[in-house]
């Protein structure tokens, strides 16, 4: 057991230098930094230490960005707009999205980072309505939940695909196809699943995706991207914008709003071209390391977790069953805050959110590391609560 849930951190852990000193396992939070994504920062210095201003290439390693987060989610280039963030990038996506007065309404799941909701509720300005669906104690939402709330009056289901909050992992296949049946649209932030999952826009059936690179992709801050389905792009005219969401970027016309044919229509000002270096670099070694490989790696480990925390006498919140959970497990505690500190103190790294430790191994974690998170939990088993 220990030798083949080790073998895929062992031929690649030595890239992660902050296992030197840490052991790292709150990847929900950001990865941990590689040498190739080290490099990447290096090369974008030097290169603007060689060429001075080298846009024409910068705006290269843009159209770069774009193929590689296509290929990394099954979408075309045309479909995809390298944003600043996911907030950036579901905003233009809600300014340009028309509110008739048959569908006014928008499907919120309870799983939802603060940024999808705030979203949301600011269309309501213009007239939108947004309907919560909430969740159960026990980390999920039935697809009854969702059959209740999207009607005929339905123009949108926001839903993420794993919780940021609980390690929750909704059912984005079944939960479009019924969006669709009754002629909803649905987008999905995929941020605490892409890089830890293989991840497929075709076969979710979405119409929408939004992500970010600075977790299970190795990337850094400054870099999301949309996925938006090609049939819809054109019906969408974003009036959050700006000129390299331009048909012709380099045309300088002040006088009209004419925006790229493509889902670049999306993107906004100068493109975060560090971030971009780093985003390049992190997917690519993901890829080399293995997307499928690391989900069935990380579910041994979270097996091993979820028995470790039952063993000291509580429960994660985060359901077991792999088709309700992602690489984030969650565990409940009395004192979060002294959880997390005490954890650090022992060289341990994780998060919080609400009450819950939050606890999610990546490629690059071993065994080892999830027995040392246990062993410090169970000195301080008065921090856990009941589960
Ligand atoms: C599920 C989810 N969505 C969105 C975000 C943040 O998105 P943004 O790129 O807008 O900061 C996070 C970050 O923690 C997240 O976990």
């Amino acid at each position: 057991m220990a030798v083949s849930v080790d073998a895929l951190p062992g031929r690649i852990r030595h890239r992660f230098p902050v296992f030197e000193k840490r052991v790292y396992i709150n990847s929900c939070s950001q990865g941990a930094l590689s040498d190739s994504v080290r490099e990447a920062y290096d090369r974008y210095l030097a290169d603007w230490d060689e060429y001075g201003a080298p846009w024409e290439y910068w705006v290269a390693q843009l159209e770069a960005a774009r193929g590689t987060i296509a290929g990394l989610i099954n979408a075309d280039e045309d479909e995809v707009a390298v944003t600043t963030s996911v907030s950036a990038g579901v905003s233009a996506l809600a300014s340009g999205l028309r509110f008739g007065n048959e569908r006014d309404k928008v499907v919120v799941s309870d799983f939802e980072f603060p940024t999808i909701g705030q979203i949301w509720h600011a269309q309501e300005r213009r007239g939108l309505r947004v309907e919560h669906v909430p969740s159960e104690g026990d980390g999920t939402i039935p697809l009854e939940r969702f059959e209740a709330a999207i009607d005929e009056q339905t123009a949108l289901v926001a839903i993420t695909y794993v919780c940021f909050r609980n390690g929750g992992r909704l059912d984005v296949e079944a939960i479009a196809r019924l969006a669709h049946e009754r002629g909803a649209l649905v987008l999905v932030d995929a941020y605490q699943a892409v890089g830890s999952l293989p991840i497929d826009v075709r076969s979710l059936g979405c119409d929408f995706l939004a992500a970010g690179v600075l977790k299970y992709l190795l990337g850094s801050a400054g870099l999301g991207f949309l996925f938006c389905r090609r049939e819809l792009v054109q019906g969408i005219e974003p009036t959050a914008t700006g000129w390299f969401a331009d048909r012709d970027i380099f045309e300088m016309d002040i006088h009209d709003y004419s925006p790229a044919p493509t889902a670049r229509r999306f993107e906004a000002g100068t493109p975060p071209i560090p971030p971009i270096y780093a985003a390049i670099a992190g997917i690519e070694l993901m890829q080399e390391i293995g997307i499928a490989e690391t989900e069935a790696h990380v579910r041994e480990l979270n097996a091993l977790l979820h028995d470790g925390v039952e063993d000291l006498g509580t429960r994660a919140v985060t359901p077991r069953a792999p088709e309700q959970s992602g690489a984030l497990v969650c565990v409940p505690s009395t004192d979060v805050n002294a959880l997390v500190a005490a954890l650090d103190a022992e060289g341990v790294v994780t998060s919080s959110r609400d009450s819950n430790l939050r606890i999610s191994a990546h490629c690059y974690n071993t065994a080892d590391d999830v027995r040392t998170v246990l062993d410090v939990l169970a000195r301080n088993r008065e921090l856990l609560a009941a589960g």
